[in-house]
């Protein structure tokens, strides 16, 4: 762990304070994030803080539409990720890119790199597991055959849901 990703973490548990279940998910997905990108590549500049920073909007959702939909998540999510990013300092030159990415984290197809997917295959991954327990196996691989481009992706969401 790096001294930026140790400040984002501490940052991430500032902002969410008691809200233990915020906290983990971004947890959960930057480890997922981390582990895909071992074996793909993409640059860790990008995907860490954009793991860590990627539902951080959820609360202003929450405040302002009494809602947690994913198209209001992407619209709030960056005014508060930049917020953080300029607090620490986070280096310029990787910022846009990151915003970008928070801004389109639910939306395939909008942001096509492999940064972009390595954070969006981890988020599906905790997301599987949290939000969609319920579906059934067929719909189960819809969703992977939809989300999932890349091997070490495709070859954990198998061994974790499929199985
Ligand atoms: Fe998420």
């Amino acid at each position: 762990m790096d001294n930026y990703e140790f400040l984002l973490i501490t940052e991430l548990e500032n902002y969410f304070g008691n809200d233990l279940k915020r906290i983990n998910h971004a947890m959960k997905v930057l480890n997922f994030a981390k582990a895909i990108m071992q074996k793909e590549g993409g640059d860790s500049h990008i995907i860490v803080p954009s793991a860590i920073l990627h539902d951080i909007g959820i609360k202003e959702c929450e405040r302002k539409y009494n809602s947690v939909a994913g198209e209001l998540q992407e619209k709030e999510s960056p005014l508060v990720a930049l917020e953080i990013l300029r607090k620490i300092a986070y280096p310029d030159s990787y910022i846009s890119e990151i915003i970008e990415i928070i801004s389109h984290h639910h939306s395939i197809g909008m942001v096509k790199t492999l940064n972009f997917q390595v954070l969006f295959e981890a988020d599906w991954l905790v997301n599987l597991g949290e939000d969609y327990k319920d579906v059934n196996r067929i719909q189960k691989e819809t969703m992977i055959n939809n989300n999932f481009q890349t091997k070490a992706g495709m070859h954990l969401v198998k061994i974790l849901y499929l199985e």
